[in-house]
Parts: C-alpha cells; structure tokens; sequence
C-alpha cells in the first residue's frame, strides 16, 4: 500500500476509488473533535463494502463476557465502543434511481483530508445504468469549537440533462457493530421527531436513542438550508430513523446545494430529559450561525493548534506528510476538555478495541500531550487515573492481591478485558501509570500534584508489586512469576526484565517521594502517613526487594534476557523468517508464536528508554544489536522505541527508516490492519520519535543545589535526507521553538523567562 495516497504537506489525497481498498481508506480519512468521531463513509447509499463508524466519546457497551471456560477473576463485561447514529448521511436518488457508487460508473474520484484546516472532502463524477451523469463534491467537518457541532455540505450537478432529484437528509440509528456477539442490537429507540417547514422551505430531525445496560443517551439533532427552493418536501419518522425527503429540478450543469448542520449530545454532560432538548438547540444554533462562520472559528482552532504542536519537516515530503497525520489525529481524539474521557488506542476511527483506555495513554501518550499542550490536559490525564484508584483496589483484591492493580483495558476504572494473559498477568501497566506521575512532576516541576494526589496511587501500586513479587529463599532473591511482558508474544512467563526491573523502579520512586515529602511538607505527610497506613517495616520490605530482586541476565551476550528461558529458544532473526509469513499474527498458530523468539514489540528496551538514565549506550547497544533483528513490531508502539534508542546509540539511518515506519504506519497499512482503524495512541510515539530521539531531548540531572531540579538537554542530529526540522516544547512556562538544519541548531524562547539548557552538553542560557 505504499503508494496509495498522494505525499502532499497537508493534504492526504486519494485520487481513484478502489472498492477493495475502501475501509482502508475510510480509516484514514476519520474526522473526530474529541467528542465524537467518524469514519470516512460515504454521506449517500453505499452498498460495497464498508466499515460504518460513529462513535462518541466516554459512550460504552458492557458486552457480557462470554467464555468456554470462566476463569475466577474474569471481569463481567467487555466493554465496545457503540456504532452511533449515523449524522452525517444524505441519500441521493435521481430521476427514481439511487446513487449509489457501487451501482454507478465512478468517471473520477477523489476524497481528501485537509490536516490544516479539518475538515474531509469527496468529489466524484459518476454515471447510472441510464447514461445519466453527475458531478457530486460533499464537505464536512466536525467543529473544534463547538463540539456537540459538525455540518455537511453536499451540492451536486447533473452534467448531461435536467434532473428530477431527491436529497434525503436522514439520521439513522438502525445500526449495528460489527463486533457484536450474535448480532447483538446495543441500541433501544427513545425519541423520534421529523418535521418540514412549508414556509422556509426547509425542515428538520431529531432522533434520541439509548444504549442497552448503560443507558447513555445520544442525541442527534438535524437542521438543513438548501440553495434553490425545492418543490415538495415530506417527512418520515420511524423509531429509530428519520429523514426529510427533498424534491427538487435541476437544469444540466445547474449546481444544487444542501448544508446539514448537526447537534449531538449525550446524557453524560446533560440530565436525560435536556439531553435531547440540547442536541436540537446545537443543531439551531449551527444553522443561525451558517456554514461560513461555523468552518472560520474552525479551522481558527485548528490554526491554534498547529501553532504549537506542528512539527515542520523540510526536504521530506513523506516524513513531513507521516507525522502531521499522526499529531492531526492525536488532536482530534483526545482534547482534554473533559476530564472523563482518555484515549482509546483506535481513537474514534474504529470498532476494535472499544474506545477503551491502556496503558498506551501513559507509556506513549503523555509526553505529547505534555510537552506540546498546556500541562492541566497532561494532568487530567493523571486524575483521570487518581478518580479509578478504588476501582484498582478492588481490582487487586479481585485477584486476591494487596495494593491496587489498574485495569489493562478500561471504561470506567474497571477491567473489561477478558483474556486472561492479559487480564491476569500483563500487569507491568501498573508501573506506567507511576511513570506517567514521575514523568508530570519531572516536567512540570509540579511537586504538589505529589502530595495531593500523586502518592497514593504510587503507595498502592508499590503495595500491589510487594504482594505480587515473593522471596524464593533457594535463589535469595525476589521473582515475579507467572506474567505477560510488553511483548505480548510470550504468556505466563516467569521473570520479565521489564517486569521485575519497572517494579522495582516503582518502589524506589515510592520510597523517594515519601522521603522528599516528608521534608517538604512534614504536616500534610504525617496525616498521609496515618491514613495509607505506612509503616517503617513495611518500607524496609520495598528496600529489600530492591536490593535483591532477580533479573534475568546473559553474561556471556551482555543482555538483560527478556525472560527465564528466552535464550533457550532457537535463535533466529526476522530476516529469516519468509515474506509471506509476515505478519505473524495473521499467518501463524499461536502456539507457534509462543514458542518463536520473535518480539512483537519493544520489551526490554522499552524499559532502557523508560529507565535510560540508569544504563550506558553500551547497554542500549548490546540490547538493541540482539533484539532490534529479532523484533517484528506488530504492535504499531514498537517501532517508535526502536527508533529513540537507535538514535541515541548513533545508528541514524536506522532511527530514520524505523521513523519511517513508526510515522507511515497507517498511510501504508505496515501492519495490514489499518482497515480496522487507526493506531491512534502510537502516533504519539511518532511524536516522541523525533523530539525524543532525533533531538535527544530529555531531562538531565543537574548538580549542586539549583532551584530548579533537572535541566534540560538537546542533543540533535538530522537525518541525511531532511533540509531542517524544527517543533517547539511547552516547559516549565516557557514555549521554546527548537530548529535544527545540518549546519545549525537554534533554540528560541517564544514565551517566558530565560531559561538554562544543555546543547549538545554545553550550558547555553535561552
Ligand atoms: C499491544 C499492547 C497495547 C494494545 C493497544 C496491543 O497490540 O501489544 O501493548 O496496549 O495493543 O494498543
């Protein structure tokens, strides 16, 4: 799929249809505002074959666990992201016959995706079984600053003789998923209202359904304005469907019009019985305030962002293309204007998944969003985990462990994944969750958020690893058996090096912090103190275990051994394995995979760029040497990691070409999958890849009593290929735009005071 899209700056273009390439290109063309979502599906009757998304935000399904064998533990319900009303369809039937592109001869196609702007464009000539011609070009955007708003414009031209036509604006919630077990409908009909308004010609609909079991409420409301007074309209209301049906004549190459503007709210920001009232103001509002307006304050918000958060390549048009795909899709999932809501890892793009959060928002996500953002949607993302931590308790005790366990996959602050290597054993995403706190207050020099909120998540997740490791008294040192590391492509294994060593990370963070706090805010620390019931003995255990936790290690190799028994396997390199197999996900059994060596994705060293500071680049580079060949990244967050570490071990081309990758991912369908979504969370990966890796930066100890704890440094190098980039960093108040050709590197200070900063290891002031 290389070549499937046009390389424009900002633009991803389209250029032919190709039915068999549709829900590809349907993913890539998803618009979301943060509040909702939708696929690139066609406004008109498509019968070909097609994925149909809506999706709101924060809007769930508890779909009943349904297993051969109950396993005690397994969470009641697997949560999936409900297919929602479908707002933004407009059916077309012209002299009785129905437009329909897989009926139709398409003559020319073409659909586009404006990043800069946001908003998703399709022009199409196309001709009936008749002879008859049309020219259609269909507009839409979903606001940015407006959320509950999105609007249509559809307009279209007979080009070989007057019509008879029909628009058909609808709302239809007679919808399904396709992930549905047996078929399951997850929808139930509430509300309905379709009217017409003789007058102004013109008319409306509203339709208010809720979803089965959890009882959200969306609400769709719909407001149109035409271009030419139309002769007739009517209305249908059905339960779950509404529709105004529009008749019209238009002269050959006379251009009608239909603008459709939209309210859709849910009862998670209103009570029940204003939620659809609220939808239908929205949609008012939107039609008062016209097209013109609505897409100006629009495309301003989308400026706003771009101002700080675009990352400008030059001399690299797919590098350039790749990554302001990746920060345009970021942004249109997660805003971080409502603190509820998290960042599924397919973001409203697809049904897989289920919208749900994972441990991809903190191990990926939050150093985008923290250093390109203002630091409250960083710490919203924070709380958001701090409000599920009684959640995480009894998700602990669920398994019969102390301490708090976060859920791998969650809606609501409980797990709602059900397999059990998964569910039960990849339980290394609790010391992300930590990370991402360390991460915050590193950054944000926001030591308050420590005692506020910060240490009791730290305590209860160093409580979980004391409860979950035990002492094995043959070997003298503690082991955490029974596991599912990063590298999914190994269950139940005993000693994960990742595991093991981000636990023990998370017990010296914790003992740390309570140290820092009880010097710097004795009172408050003694009421914490009482109240997560610390004790003296109980820290002296956590310093036990870090001092002598067990990790595997090869001596002889120089390598932190992915697990008990990793070397034990036979020994291959991917360059082995045939093209065809590729990827092994689709075309090995399971069982085969299990007992292969072949990485999905980075394991040990994602711990090496979590924990980089505590080994040297020999370390990373014997690591990367023996892994890097035996990784096949068919997890999309691999590549990224893969790509910081080669960077920070001096193999550029290599950090380029898995840059390449990691930022191309989707455009390219690497992982053949992109027809199912887009992989939403490790776009900030590709973020991370070039200001974490091409630049190098990070944040540095400093020594000596300095006010300011750690500084930060820039070590860049530029890829052959590229003429300059350049991206800017929100820290500490400041907004630093950092630029970097082969033969300069400038630093400037766009807002705030001076600040001090280390380039390529020299003290330089900003
Ligand atoms: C990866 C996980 C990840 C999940 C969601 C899986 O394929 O192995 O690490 O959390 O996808 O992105």
């Amino acid at each position: 799929m290389k070549d499937y899209f046009e390389l424009a700056d900002w633009k991803i273009i389209e250029g032919e249809f190709n039915p068999g390439d549709n829900r590809f290109a349907e993913s890539i063309m998803s618009l979301g505002n943060g509040h909702m979502g939708i696929r690139g599906n066609f406004e008109e009757q498509y019968s070909g074959d097609s994925l149909p998304g809506t999706y709101i935000a924060g809007v769930y399904y508890p779909d009943k666990t349904v297993v051969g064998w109950w396993k005690v533990g397994y969470p009641e319900y697997y949560a999936k992201v409900p297919n929602a009303t479908n707002f933004i369809g407009i059916d077309v039937a012209i002299n009785g016959e129905e437009l329909d592109l897989a009926l139709w001869e398409v003559l020319s196609f073409r659909r586009e995706l404006d990043m800069k702007q946001g908003y998703l464009e399709r022009s199409f000539t196309a001709e009936s079984n008749s002879g008859l011609q049309v020219a259609v070009t269909a507009r839409r955007f979903l606001s940015m600053a407006r959320r509950e708003v999105g609007a249509v414009s559809y307009s279209l031209t007979p080009l070989n003789q007057k019509i008879e036509l029909e628009l058909i604006p609808y709302l239809d919630g007679a919808i399904t998923n396709e992930d549905a077990n047996f078929g399951e409908i997850f929808w139930e009909a509430f509300q309905s209202e379709a009217e017409t308004e003789e007058k102004n010609y013109s008319g409306r609909g509203y339709l208010n359904l809720r979803t089965k079991k959890s009882d959200f409420l969306v609400a769709a409301a719909m407001e149109y304005e035409l271009s030419k007074e139309p002769e007739e309209i009517t209305a249908l209301r059905e339960k779950k469907y509404v529709n105004n049906r529009i008749f019209l004549t238009a002269e050959a190459e006379e251009e009608v019009k239909l603008t459709k503007y939209l309210g859709v709210t849910t009862n998670r920001d209103y009570q029940d019985e204003e939620t659809g009232n609220q939808a239908k103001i929205r949609a008012k509002e939107a039609k008062q305030a016209g097209w013109q307006k609505l897409f100006a304050e629009h495309s301003r918000a989308w400026s706003d962002i771009w101002e700080e958060g675009d990352i400008i390549i030059e001399g690299d048009t797919a590098a350039q293309q790749g990554i302001r795909f990746n920060i345009f899709q970021l942004n249109q999932t997660y805003t971080g204007h409502d603190p509820r809501l998290n960042i599924g890892p397919k973001g409203f793009t697809g049904e897989k998944y289920g919208g749900a959060t994972y441990w991809d928002t903190e191990a990926y996500c939050l150093p985008f969003y923290l250093n390109t953002r203002d630091n409250e949607i960083a710490r919203n993302l924070l709380l958001y985990r701090y409000r599920h931590l009684d959640k995480a308790r009894e998700n602990a005790d669920k398994l019969g462990l102390e301490g708090a366990l976060y859920p791998m996959v969650t809606m609501n602050g409980e797990e709602c994944h059900n397999e059990w290597e998964i569910t039960f054993e990849e339980i290394h995403r609790n010391a992300a969750i930590v990370y991402a706190i360390y991460n915050f207050v590193e950054y944000t020099e926001e030591k308050k958020y420590l005692i506020d909120y910060g240490l009791e998540v730290i305590t209860a997740v160093a409580r979980f690893w004391e409860d979950r490791a035990h002492f094995n008294p043959r070997k003298n040192k503690y082991m955490i058996l029974g596991v599912t590391g990063p590298n999914e492509y190994e269950n139940n294994v005993h000693n994960n090096w990742y595991t093991n060593r981000m636990a023990v990370w998370c017990l010296e963070y914790a003992l740390d912090t309570i140290a820092f706090l009880k010097d710097e805010y004795p009172q408050r620390f003694q009421q914490i103190w009482n109240d997560l019931n610390l004790s003296a003995g109980e820290l002296e255990k956590w310093r036990d275990m870090i001092d002598r936790m067990y990790y595997p290690y090869a001596e002889e190799l120089g390598v932190f051994e992915q697990q008990d028994g990793y070397l034990d396997k036979e020994l291959k390199t991917v360059s082995e394995i045939p093209e065809e197999d590729l990827p092994l996900h689709q075309n090995w059994s399971w069982d085969r995979i299990l007992r292969s060596c072949f990485v999905k994705q980075a394991d040990v060293l994602q711990g090496l760029y979590f924990l980089s500071d505590c080994y040297d680049l020999t370390t990373k580079k014997t690591n990367f040497d023996f892994y890097e060949p035996r990784t096949v990244h068919e997890s999309s967050l691999s590549p990224c990691i893969h790509s910081i570490i080669a960077a920070e071990i001096g193999y550029q081309e290599k950090a380029y070409e898995l840059y390449l990758r990691t930022a191309r991912l989707d455009l390219e369908n690497v992982n053949n999958d992109t027809e199912d979504g887009l992989h939403i969370t490790s776009m900030a990966g590709t973020w991370m890849a070039i200001v974490h890796g091409f630049a190098g930066m990070k944040l540095e100890e400093r020594a000596g009593e300095e006010e300011q704890q750690k500084i930060l440094s820039l070590t860049p190098f530029i890829p052959e290929k590229w003429k300059s980039y350049a991206f800017k960093i929100n820290y500490l108040g400041r907004i630093l735009n950092i630029e970097v050709s082969p033969s300069e590197i400038r630093v400037e200070r766009e807002k705030g005071e001076p600040l001090e900063i280390l380039l390529q290891g020299e003290k330089q002031v900003v």
